[in-house]
C-alpha cells in the first residue's frame, strides 16, 4: 500500500495541515494545495492514485474538481469531503465517479478506514491491470510458432483484421491452434480492454446456450428464477468467440443471424430488443460449406460468418514446423519442471517429423511434456517417447480391407509380409514387431507355407 500518491485539496489551513499529517504518517506519499485550480495544475504533471478534496473551495469546487480529474484520468480514485447536512451533495458525487465520501465532522481514525479501503480497491485494479498486461503478452503472435508459409500467411491475416470489425472463421483440425489464433487476434486489437468471451458452443444443448448467450427473462423456463444477463451484452464493445459453431442447431442460427446482422438480440422469453456491439471470431473444424450443402448449416449465416478465413493447416501438411514446434515446448515444459533438458537428438527430431500427428500441435505438445518428464538425459531420446512414436507404423502398412482376402490364414501370411518388407527382411526385428519371438515366426511361415 505504501508508495501510493494522494492529493490533498482543502482550503482551511488548518485542517489542511492535519489531512497531510495523517495521511503521510499512513506511509503514503502526500501533497496538499488549497484550491482545486492547484489541484489540476498537480493532476497534469503527477500520476495520482486518489485525490482527497472538500465540496467547499474558494474557486471550483470539489464536484468540478472530480468532474475535472475523472476527466483527465478516469482510473484516479477520489474521496470527496462534505458537511454533515449535504449528504446529497455526497451522493451526486458517487454518481460521478467518485469511490467515497466523508461527512464533516469527522475523525481521523474514520478518514485512516477509508482511504485505506479505498487503496484497497486501487491495489486490485492495479493487480488486475497487471494480470491483464502479462494475458496480452502471453497472446501476442510470438506465442504463436511457425515459418511454414501456411503460418506466414496466417500471421499475415491476422495482422491485417485484428483491428477491423469484421467476424472471422477459423477453420481447421482438433489441436491446430483455433483458440491461440482467437485469443492472439482479441489481445491485440483495439479492443484487448474490453472482454473476451469464449463460448462451446458443443458443450450446451440448444435452450441453455441461447440463454447464455443472450440471457433470459425470469421465468423464461423453469428454473429461471432471476433475469439473467446473457455474453453478448457482457462482451459489449468486446469479443465473443463462438467455439465449435458448426454444432449450433438451426433454430439457433436464425437468432444468431439476426445478432450478426443487425447487432440487435432478445434476452429468452423477453419482447424487448437490445442493441449490443461485439466482435465474432468463430471457429469449427468441421466443414461448413458441405453442411450448407447438405442442409444442416445456414447459407446465409454461412456467409455472415466467413467474411475472413482462417485456414489453419494440420501439422503433417507443415511439418517443417515440427522441430522450432518441439523445441519452443521443451523450453517451456523444461523450465516448468526445473528440467534442464536443452536438445533433441537427432533420432527423436527424425521420429517426430515421420509421424503423422493426429491430434496436431496439441499432441505434439503432449509427447513433448510427457518426454520432458520422463527424460533422465540432458537431450531428448527415444526412451522417452510414447510407443505410437517409436513403433513403425504397422496399422497404415496394412492396406484397406480386401476382398481377396477371406481366412485370417490369407490376412496373417499378407501381414507377415508387409512386416518383413518393412524391415527389409530381418526376421529378428520383424518377429519384434510382430510381438512373438523368432522361432514363433519360423513355425508360422512354416504352417503358412511361405518360404
Ligand atoms: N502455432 C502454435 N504455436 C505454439 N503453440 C500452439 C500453436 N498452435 C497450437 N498450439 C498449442 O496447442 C494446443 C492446442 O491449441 P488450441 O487449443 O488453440 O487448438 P484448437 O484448434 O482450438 O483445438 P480443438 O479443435 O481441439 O479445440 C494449445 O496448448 C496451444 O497453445
Ligand atoms: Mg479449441
Amino acid at each position: 500500500m505504501k508508495g501510493y500518491k494522494i492529493l490533498i485539496v482543502e482550503d482551511d489551513q488548518k485542517m489542511n495541515q492535519g489531512l497531510l499529517h495523517v495521511i503521510s504518517k499512513e506511509g503514503y506519499d502526500a501533497q496538499a494545495v488549497d484550491s482545486g485550480e492547484k489541484a489540476l495544475e498537480k493532476i497534469k504533471n503527477t500520476q495520482f492514485d486518489l485525490v482527497i478534496s472538500d465540496f467547499k473551495l474558494p474557486g471550483i469546487n470539489g464536484m468540478e474538481l472530480l468532474k475535472a480529474t475523472k476527466r483527465h484520468d478516469v482510473n484516479i480514485l477520489f474521496i470527496i469531503i462534505t458537511a454533515y447536512g449535504t449528504v446529497d451533495t455526497a451522493v451526486s458525487a458517487m454518481k460521478k465517479g467518485a469511490e467515497d465520501y466523508i461527512l464533516k465532522p469527522f475523525d481521523m481514525e474514520e478518514l485512516r478506514v477509508v482511504v485505506k479501503k479505498t487503496m484497497e480497491k486501487r491495489e486490485l485494479f492495479l493487480s488486475n491491470l497487471r494480470l491483464q498486461h502479462q494475458l496480452q503478452k502471453k497472446y501476442t503472435f510470438e506465442n504463436i510458432i511457425g515459418t511454414s508459409e501456411a503460418m506466414m500467411t496466417v500471421f499475415k491475416i491476422i495482422n491485417n483484421i485484428k483491428d477491423s470489425k469484421a467476424t472471422v472463421l477459423i477453420n481447421g483440425e482438433t489441436g491446430t491452434g483455433k483458440e491461440l489464433v482467437a485469443r492472439a487476434i482479441h489481445f491485440n486489437s483495439d479492443k484487448a480492454s474490453k472482454p473476451y468471451l469464449p463460448v462451446n458452443c458443443a458443450a450446451l444443448n440448444e435452450n441453455l446456450l441461447a440463454s447464455e448467450l443472450f440471457g433470459h427473462v425470469k421465468g423464461a423456463f423453469t428454473g429461471a428464477v432471476s433475469d439473467k444477463r446473457g455474453l453478448f451484452e457482457a462482451a459489449n464493445g468486446g469479443t465473443i468467440f463462438l467455439d465449435e459453431i458448426g454444432d449450433i442447431g438451426t433454430g439457433l442460427q436464425q437468432t444468431f443471424l439476426r445478432a450478426l446482422e443487425n447487432g440487435e438480440i432478445q434476452p429468452v422469453g423477453s419482447f424487448e430488443r437490445k442493441k449490443v456491439w461485439v466482435r465474432i471470431l468463430a471457429a469449427t473444424n468441421k466443414n461448413l460449406e458441405a453442411m450448407v450443402e447438405q442442409g444442416s448449416f445456414r447459407k446465409d449465416l454461412y456467409y455472415r460468418l466467413n467474411v475472413v478465413i482462417i485456414d489453419l493447416p494440420p501439422l503433417r501438411k507443415r511439418k517443417g514446423d515440427i522441430g522450432i514446434l518441439a523445441h519452443h515446448f521443451l523450453k517451456q515444459y523444461s523450465a516448468q519442471n526445473n528440467k534442464n533438458i536443452k536438445r533433441i537428438s537427432q533420432e527423436v527430431l527424425r521420429l517426430l517429423e515421420n509421424y503423422d500427428w493426429p491430434g496436431n500441435i496439441r499432441e505434439l505438445e503432449n509427447i513433448i511434456e510427457r518426454a520432458t518428464l520422463f527424460e533422465v538425459s540432458n537431450e531428448i531420446t527415444k526412451n522417452s517417447l510414447p510407443p505410437v512414436l517409436t513403433m513403425p507404423p504397422l496399422v497404415s502398412g496394412i492396406e484397406p480391407f480386401s476382398k481377396d482376402i477371406k481366412s485370417l490364414e490369407q490376412l496373417s501370411k499378407k501381414h507377415i509380409i508387409n512386416v518383413l518388407d518393412m524391415t527389409g527382411n530381418n526376421k529378428t526385428q520383424a518377429s519384434k514387431l510382430l510381438g512373438i519371438d523368432r522361432s514363433t515366426l519360423w513355425r508360422i511361415m512354416n504352417r503358412l507355407k511361405m518360404n
